[in-house]
């Protein structure tokens, strides 16, 4: 995103060394905008404890990057080990973001079966680089998803201006690029659509009031920066229509770990009817844990609490102590909100129910790994669940039905019957085609591609719906990642799906 006018990520490798990695060193936003280089796998552990860097998705590839320094700086003949010191170091900076121990075990993974040292090194950064890539990709998508549901909204007010609620920053800064709660707003203020966005100041960091508010100044987003304490009158009086917050942290059954206050926000939203939206890339699901309560909640230092940092009239930063001395504090980074104050979560695949089979429907390569998918045999389709009769999940595509303007639309899933470079055939458990409903944009696997086609017909087959879709634009990305859609479907129809 911007700052000044120029693009930036919040992470890069420097262009003039190999083996240094920039960051932006957010504690010192919005007074400074300062970078600093990593070097060392150590040099990530103490950016990311000390919240040089933090949110999730960079957290994750802070965490890659810093995996690819341990590569580089350990000694040849002991390298598998060094590395796999260097992770568990780094999986201990912080607890509950979920791309942490995510990010290093991807790298460990891609690493540990090649012998050659350089080689090692080369594939940390390569898939270090890739995650990270990734990331703003998955940002992005999420913006392309979250959009039709301001959209949504935006229609249902007249086109009035739509008000969004957001918490602590699930921005760009949060991320490579995009942010999570924030691409939604930005894909919608592309779109047209006029809104604004309340901003939670976000104690005792104040990640709301210091990163998001520079953030949407930089991006020229409409907003007006409130106590933490003010999200639940603005709703009692109508003047929040929706709220987008981030997570840190989410199970593969809804609960969600974000920034501390979220759930009281949760709770104020539930009871004043208005839909509660958490943004975030697979990266932040953890498979593992059933239950909300499980997740890691950090604690951090009082003097967080006691003390508040701005900038001094000289234009120093400074601390202040706020409360009398040694006052006993508790500092909580992160509550749990529960599943059903979540009315869903928008991720780079779609928008989905917060709930384990839409979760683990939407997500069936990670679901048949917990041998649930198939045993469960149910699929979210438009917000219901029902059945297909086979679950070879790399048929599965995920898309999007748009209306005519393209700023409302649904999420829904189908099976590829026969695939083509001009066109699809697909099996649904829903009528795909209906008035006003003329394009599809269609998620392959893990990538959303930029691809419409036009639905050319659609006929009842049983209690199914048989459609063919023609493409009608694709962008090159789109093309080669279809391409290799074609191909892996093609091969597995001959050789059978293992
Ligand atoms: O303590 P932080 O700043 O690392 O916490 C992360 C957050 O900013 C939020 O909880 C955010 O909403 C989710 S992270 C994408």
């Amino acid at each position: 995103m911007k700052v000044a006018g120029k693009h930036f990520r919040t992470i890069w490798p420097d262009p003039e060394t190999d083996g240094k990695i920039v960051i932006i060193d957010q504690r010192r936003l919005p007074h400074e905008f300062v970078t600093k280089t990593l070097v060392t796998a150590e040099d990530a552990f103490v950016a990311i404890r000390g919240m040089l860097v933090r949110g999730a998705g960079l957290i994750g590839v802070t965490a890659a990057y810093g995996m690819y320094l341990a590569a580089l700086n350990a000694r040849s003949s002991t390298i598998h080990k060094d590395m796999t010191a260097a992770g568990e170091r780094l999986k201990s900076a912080r607890p509950t973001a979920q791309n942490l121990a995510w990010a290093v075990d991807r790298v460990l993974a891609t690493v540990k079966n090649i012998k050659d040292p350089d080689d090692v090194r080369q594939a940390a950064f390569a898939v270090a680089s890739q995650m990270a890539n990734e990331d703003a990709r998955y940002c992005r998508q999420i913006g392309q998803h979250g959009r039709l549901l301001i959209g949504d909204i935006w229609q249902k007010k007249g086109k009035k201006r739509v008000n969004i609620l957001t918490h602590c920053n699930a921005g760009w800064l949060a991320f490579v690029d995009y942010g999570s709660a924030t691409a939604p707003i930005y894909a919608a203020r592309d779109a047209g659509i006029e809104l604004h966005v309340w901003v939670d100041e976000t104690r005792p960091w104040n990640q709301g009031a210091r990163l998001t508010c520079w953030e949407f100044q930089q991006e020229g987003i409409a907003h007006t920066l409130i106590t933490d304490n003010a999200g639940g009158h603005l709703m009692q009086e109508g003047l929040v229509d929706m709220v987008i917050v981030g997570s840190d942290r989410t199970t593969h059954t809804g609960d969600v770990a974000n920034k501390i206050g979220t759930y009281l926000k949760a709770l104020a939203a539930k009871d004043n009817n208005i839909p509660f939206y958490v943004a975030l890339p697979s990266s932040s699901f953890d498979w593992k844990l059933d239950k909300g309560k499980e997740i890691p909640i950090e604690e951090r230092s009082g003097d967080e609490i006691t003390t508040i940092a701005g900038l001094s009239k000289d234009g120093t930063i400074e601390s202040v102590r706020i409360t009398a001395a040694n006052t006993l504090t508790r500092n909580y980074g992160f509550d749990v909100t529960p599943a059903r104050l979540v009315t869903a979560l928008i991720t780079e695949r779609g928008v989905v129910e917060a709930e384990r089979s839409a979760i683990h429907a939407m997500y069936p390569d990670q679901a048949s790994a917990l041998g649930q998918f198939k045993r469960q045999g149910k699929v979210m389709a438009h917000g219901e669940k029902r059945k297909f009769d086979r679950w070879d999940s790399s048929h599965l595509l995920n898309y999007i039905i748009l209306d005519e303007d393209g700023t409302r639309g649904r999420y829904a899933m189908a099976r590829t019957l026969d695939v083509s470079l001009n066109g699809i055939r697909m099996e649904s458990v829903e009528a795909l085609a209906s008035e006003g409903m003329i394009e599809v944009t269609l998620g392959v696997e893990e990538d959303l591609i930029d691809l419409i086609g036009r639905i050319t017909f659609c006929k009842p087959e049983g209690d199914r719906f048989v459609s063919g879709v023609e493409f009608i634009k694709m962008s090159a990305e789109g093309r080669r990642v279809f391409r290799r859609y074609a191909e892996v479907f093609k091969r597995q129809a001959t050789e059978g799906i293992k």
